[in-house]
């Protein structure tokens, strides 16, 4: 049974995962962050030495693996890979992984999952909630940012060049466009909010007007 699912979609570097974090602690519901599940499974084709192109052998290795996300936490067959899903390698791998269509049907399966079993209300987040995984989601935003705006927030997350920042989440950005399976695009019933000149408060703020107006 679905609940009341608030449904963010953006691009790397809007500040969805902040501000989702922050709507779910505000509104005492759970958060998930489905890009960690695209993360976890580039873990799994890497450690598995499988090349992220060949998308028959990932398909056929990601059928088989174990995802489990709590409290922000990603266990990969059991093991912790929290770390190692934000690291340079997994992140340059993602985007071809994710464009597998048997990857997102399995991951798209775990995530709805994951709802039902925490109640069926949840903020979650990624780049197809409000078009594929939650079409029906009760409020459905699409969270965006200039792009040097996102390139500077990358660089205070993570240490390097600003420029080869920039260059990665534009390559991200195209991948995760331009893919033929539930490419990153505003639903037609999403609220767009442009925060490159709003604080974190401001955009939580407007959240939760949105959430007022519809309750
Ligand atoms: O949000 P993130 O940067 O952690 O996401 C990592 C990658 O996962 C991103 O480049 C695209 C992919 N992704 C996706 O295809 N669909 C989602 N719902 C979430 C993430």
């Amino acid at each position: 049974m679905t609940g009341y699912v608030i449904a963010m979609d953006g691009p790397g570097g809007s500040g969805k995962t902040t501000i989702a974090r922050s709507t779910a602690m505000q509104l005492d519901l759970p958060h998930l962050d489905t890009g960690a599940y695209y993360r976890a499974a580039t873990v799994a084709v890497r450690r598995a030495g499988i090349d992220p192109e060949d998308s028959g052998s990932v398909a056929l290795l990601i059928e088989g693996i174990d995802l489990q996300y709590d409290q922000g936490r990603m266990m990969l067959d059991g093991d912790d890979v929290s770390a190692e899903i934000r690291s340079d390698a997994t992140t340059l791998a993602v985007s071809a992984v994710s464009a597998i269509a048997p990857v997102r049907s399995r991951l798209v399966a775990l995530q709805r999952n994951w709802v039902t079993e925490h109640g069926g209300s949840a903020v979650v987040e990624g780049r197809d909630i409000g078009t594929v995984v939650f079409p029906d989601a009760s409020l459905k935003l699409f969270i965006t940012a200039r792009p040097e705006v996102r390139a500077m927030r990358r660089a205070g997350e993570v240490a390097g060049d600003q420029d080869l920042i920039r260059q990665d989440l534009a390559r991200r950005d195209t991948i995760d466009s331009s893919r033929s399976v539930a490419p990153l695009q505003r639903a037609e019933d999403a609220v767009e909010i442009d925060t490159s000149d709003l604080s974190i408060d401001e955009v939580i703020s407007q959240v939760l007007n949105l959430v007022n107006r519809e309750t």
